[in-house]
């Protein structure tokens, strides 16, 4: 019997907040905004912060509406809320050089652009504010470390905030991405489509790996499908590009994954590497794209040694169960067991750390950077073989 058939279609998960904000103007309203926006000044937006006015605006960041302003801002740094109390973990900030600010009046409408001057969208600005980064690299990353890539990000940025609520006028465009790009609205429409009533998330910005595989499929036996959901904006310079990664992920459901119980979304954010913090974000997120799981493994959102293995798992204790509103599936480290002739983690594995391979996309990179080809208890051959070729192209 197919999952359709004997489930209710219902996708009941209550948005972060209350409701899935959109924000973006179509038809009347658009060539309305559009015709307004002639007569507005305009700042540059980076790729990064045109990735969040998207999720803003097409409601993976619900419940937000615009750019953090400072009373909201410094709640999210002191006490992972915002002002009215609702969870949020990291600041979702519109940052600029001073010589913007001096050329903006509060309650003036602007466009946001790119550099080639492309429109997405407007703000109303109705506040800015200096940001201390010091504080907030220590508050969100934990760290001052500039070899930390979020850290380095917020040192790279303008010294002031601008904030208030958008619109998005145009979408950024996916290219290659553009079949599995879905909001938030169509995902859930498509969880209902497919009969499933629970629906666990995956967020990844690793080629996939067997460990990988195996968290998975362990949270696949107890609900009714898998949103495979990559993250496709900015990453650091040495994490292998969403495009070898995205063939990955193809080529691995293709191959090992039951057709009717998996999708494939991108999720087209900015990596932030803040770890348990960013592991809150991408989880709210997730639920606002209607899953109602979400798998959290070992150092999730991590970089190199700056957060504790499960430090991404035990923030969550902080919540009540209510408040973050979408069930997380901790997984301890997985790795693959010679003895055992199969993947497994200390919970289902007796065997000594002789016997383990342990398995991580800093390793398979290492590997690969290094012209070998990661091993069967790694990657599936197929994996490997996308890897290998997207490495040699690249
Ligand atoms: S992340 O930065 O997006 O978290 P990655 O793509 O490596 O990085 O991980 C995706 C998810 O798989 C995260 O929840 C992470 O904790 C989990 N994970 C990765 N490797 C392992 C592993 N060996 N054992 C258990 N969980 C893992």
């Amino acid at each position: 019997m197919k999952i359709a058939e004997k489930k209710k279609n219902v996708n009941n998960v209550t948005p972060h907040g209350g409701f899935l904000v959109n924000k973006e103007l179509i038809g009347s309203e658009k060539e309305k905004k559009l015709k307004k926006m002639q007569s507005m000044q305009s700042i540059k937006l980076d790729k990064w912060a045109i990735s969040d006015l998207e999720l803003i605006a097409i409601g993976g960041f619900s419940p937000l509406t615009g750019f953090m302003k400072k009373a909201d801002y410094e709640s999210v740094l002191d006490r992972l809320r915002l002002s009215d109390g609702t969870l949020w973990s990291i600041p979702i900030t519109l940052t600029v050089d001073k010589s913007v600010v001096d050329n903006l009046n509060i309650k003036e409408e602007i466009a946001l652009n790119d550099h080639l001057g492309n429109t997405y969208g407007t703000m109303l600005v109705e506040e800015f504010y200096l940001w201390d980064k010091q504080i907030e690299s220590q508050k969100v990353y934990g760290t001052n470390d500039i070899n930390h890539p979020g850290v380095k990000k917020i040192y790279d940025k303008g010294e002031y905030c601008i904030a208030g609520p958008i619109t998005l006028i145009q979408r950024p465009n996916h290219g290659e991405f553009k079949d599995f790009y879905k909001d938030p609205a169509e995902t859930r429409k498509m969880f209902i489509e497919n009969g499933w009533n629970t629906i666990v998330g995956f967020q990844t910005r690793n080629p996939v790996h067997r460990a990988h595989e195996y968290i998975q499929k362990s949270a696949l036996e107890i609900v009714d499908g898998l949103l495979l959901n990559p993250l496709v904006g900015e990453t650091k310079s040495d994490d292998i590009s969403a495009e070898i990664r995205m063939e990955s992920y193809e080529v691995i459901l293709e191959n090992y994954y039951p057709k009717n119980r998996t999708e494939l979304v991108i999720y087209p954010a900015a990596m932030r590497y803040a770890g348990p913090r960013e592991a809150i974000l991408h989880a709210i997120v997730r639920k606002n794209y209607g899953c109602t799981h979400f798998i959290v493994g070992r150092d999730h959102a991590g970089v190199g040694d700056y957060y504790g293995t499960y430090d991404a798992q035990e923030i969550f204790n902080q919540f009540s169960k209510e408040e973050i509103g979408i069930e997380i599936l901790k997984f301890e480290h997985a790795f693959y067991c010679e003895k055992c002739g199969n993947m497994g983690t200390a919970k289902t594995c007796p065997h000594d750390k002789e016997s383990h391979v342990h398995l991580s996309g800093t390793k398979v990179r290492e590997m690969l950077r290094n012209g070998e080809k990661p091993p069967k208890e790694f990657s599936r051959p197929e994996v490997a073989e996308v890897l290998i070729k997207g490495m040699q192209q690249s």
